[in-house]
């Protein structure tokens, strides 16, 4: 109910005090009345208003989604600032003088959390200026999918659904109209079906995460279109097929994750122009290769690399890992390796993880390993290692239980050394000495 305009000084007295009366009235406008503006100020007046058709949508999503108040009646006004509807913002913009809702945040306080009923409510995408929204934990108990209705113009750039047991079926193709979205993270829900090709259509996207969902079928070649994107999390899931060639015009990647699939075939060598990838993770699928994929040796911005749990590398490793110095993480166990450790992993100064437990590495420890200032977790369990462990005192100490050598049955302390020689063949003795708290013989 905006009052008419224009108004003369005389008539607008009244009105203030009218005005002041109002719940809904900015305080914009009200601690300033004596601001000589003429005509008055007509956007402070109508800056109280949504547009109705869009406060109703609002409403209507609300009582659908939540029971934690009644929002008519606690809200009337609901984008009136500093009214405290959590979880909402809004923001006028320049075309018109209302109020539009730009966020919608549900399922964890303080924002609204979700009732036992609640299903996902596609009205959102009948919000025109709406810019994000997150259902956190929101859709647990009522079955529901993911249900997206076209529109030409769709202003949404975060669209987030993370942790939602009861939201199942398919990713819709209709997802190719949100044309402005930015992240999409669709992560921990039961979402099934493959992965529509649609969504590489998306060019504006920066981050996609579809992990933690029962998704099944092949990586599409088209994922290559996705020139901007910076992270790619598709872990746990069911895909199989390969790990498309493609991969290698993602040239701003950041985080690539792949693992716990079923993905088959080589590593493309394409991976080596991922220059900027700081993290890989291609755990747990069953990639093959008859050598180590040289790509992955190239990638020097590299702090994590994941790709244990491969079993069908039958190979050696090679000495270039050590050119990745960046590395924090290395985990390489579970792959059917052989040959000796390289002695170029002693580069790896930031390196706090190395796994190489259950290959068939043969050989020393390279004496190299003991400089690793940072390390807190080596496993080099179940392979074939032997001669004497070059590690001193301190070292051990350092590492304690998080030092995993057992499994090596030709492995050995060196008996002149200060370290106490542990029991051989005694399990239950090395985890019941605390002075000593590696295992090193405790699987033989
Ligand atoms: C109303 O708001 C718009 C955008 O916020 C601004 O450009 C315009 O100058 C304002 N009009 C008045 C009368 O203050
Ligand atoms: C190791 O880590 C430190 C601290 O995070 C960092 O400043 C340094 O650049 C890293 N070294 C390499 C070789 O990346
Ligand atoms: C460990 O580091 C020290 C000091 O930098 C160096 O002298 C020594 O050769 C290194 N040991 C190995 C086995 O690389
Ligand atoms: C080392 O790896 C083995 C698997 O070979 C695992 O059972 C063990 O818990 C690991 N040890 C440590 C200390 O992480
Ligand atoms: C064993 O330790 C002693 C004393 O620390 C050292 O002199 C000797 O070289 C070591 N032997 C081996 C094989 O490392």
């Amino acid at each position: 109910m905006p009052p008419p305009l224009p108004l003369t000084t005389i008539q607008m007295i009244p009105l203030l005090i009218f005005l002041f009366s109002l719940p809904c009235f900015l305080s914009n406008g009200v601690h300033h009345p004596t601001k000589k503006q003429n005509p008055i100020n007509k956007n402070s007046t109508v800056e109280t208003n949504m547009d109705p058709l869009e406060q109703e949508t609002l409403f209507k999503i609300m009582e659908s989604m939540s029971s934690d108040r009644n929002w008519r009646v606690s809200n009337p006004y609901p984008c009136k600032p500093g009214s405290s509807w959590p979880g909402l913002e809004c923001k006028t913009n320049n075309r018109d003088t209302h109020f539009h809702v730009i966020r919608l945040d549900f399922g964890s306080p303080p924002n609204p959390t979700c009732k036992k009923t609640a299903t996902f409510p596609p009205q959102i995408f009948n919000l025109p200026y709406l810019e994000s929204a997150f259902f956190f934990h929101c859709f647990t108990l009522t079955k529901t999918t993911l249900k997206i209705i076209s529109t030409s113009s769709s202003t949404l750039q975060q669209l987030s659904l993370r942790s939602n047991q009861a939201l199942v079926g398919p990713i819709p193709p209709q997802i190719s109209s949100l044309k402005s979205l930015e992240i999409l993270t669709l992560s921990q829900n039961q979402l099934q079906g493959k992965i529509p090709v649609e969504i590489f259509s998306l060019q504006s996207l920066i981050h996609l995460d579809l992990s933690y969902n029962s998704l099944v079928g092949t990586i599409p070649n088209q994922m290559g279109n996705l020139k901007n994107l910076l992270g790619l999390d598709l872990s746990y899931n069911s895909l199989c097929g390969s790990i498309p060639p493609t991969i290698g015009n993602l040239g701003l990647l950041q985080k690539l994750d792949l693992s716990s699939n079923a993905l088959t075939g080589i590593v493309p060598e394409t991976i080596e122009k991922l220059k900027l990838l700081a993290l890989l993770a291609l755990s747990n699928n069953r990639l093959k290769g008859k050598s180590f994929p040289q790509g992955i040796t190239k990638l020097v911005s590299l702090q994590y690399l994941l790709i244990d749990g491969n079993s069908m590398f039958m190979s050696s490793l090679p000495n270039e890992l050590g050119n990745l110095v960046k590395l924090q993480e290395l985990r390489l166990g579970n792959s059917g390796y052989s040959g000796t450790i390289p002695t170029s992993l002693s580069h790896l100064t930031n390196l706090t993880t190395l796994s190489l437990e259950n290959n068939r590495l043969t050989g020393e420890i390279p004496a190299g390993l003991s400089n690793l200032s940072h390390i807190y977790h080596l496993n080099l369990s179940r392979n074939m290692l032997s001669g004497v462990v070059p590690f001193n005192v301190g070292f051990l100490k350092r590492l304690g239980r998080n030092l995993d050598l057992s499994g090596n049955p030709k492995l050995c302390l060196n008996a002149s050394s200060q370290i106490q020689q542990p029991p051989f063949n005694k399990k239950s003795d090395a985890a019941a000495s605390p002075s000593r708290g590696f295992s090193l013989f405790s699987a033989t």
